[in-house]
């Protein structure tokens, strides 16, 4: 089956098994490597896109769920590194092993896209599915606010 996808605003014509793992499309048809695959059961949240706009796991979702539709990746999230997120990433120096950051920087667009200045709790609840094994939580707290614009006083 050919599967047309909008990849990073690219349109993309796939022949794949329509019940392939969106994931696998993104990274071994695509060359996304960006996006990571981590536990394939949608527990870890390592390999969090967007389909349309909404958080999806793309390892349990398959590729036919994606046609006419648009996917962002990592790699389609700023032509050059410079969303406010991947900014304050860098800034305070969020990742440890860097594994599972891909899906939290996704997570957390998605969360500042529908609540631009989000609360603890909020922050807390959106990013609740994605883990890290190294415990860079608080560091991704606090990269959401700075690049929420909230100043260090509330971080
Ligand atoms: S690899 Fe998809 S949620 Fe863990
Ligand atoms: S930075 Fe290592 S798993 Fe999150």
């Amino acid at each position: 089956m050919s599967v047309r996808i909008r990849v990073n605003g690219v349109e993309k014509a796939l022949d794949v098994d329509p019940e392939m793992p969106l994931l696998w499309a993104l990274r071994d048809v695509l060359g996304l490597t960006g996006t990571k695959y981590g536990c394939g059961q949608a527990l870890c949240g390592s390999c969090t896109v967007h389909l349309d706009g909404e958080v999806v796991r793309a390892c349990v979702t398959p590729v036919r769920r994606a046609d006419g539709r648009a996917v962002t990746t990592i790699e389609g999230l700023s032509p050059d590194g410079s969303h406010p997120l991947q900014r304050a990433w860098v800034e305070l120096g969020v990742p440890q092993c860097g594994f599972c950051q891909a899906g939290q920087i996704m997570t957390a667009a998605a969360l500042l896209k529908a609540k631009p200045r989000p609360s603890d709790d909020e922050i807390d609840q959106s990013m609740a599915g994605n883990l890290c094994r190294c415990g860079t939580y608080s560091r991704i707290r606090a990269a959401i606010k700075k690049a929420a614009g909230m100043p260090e006083g509330e971080r």
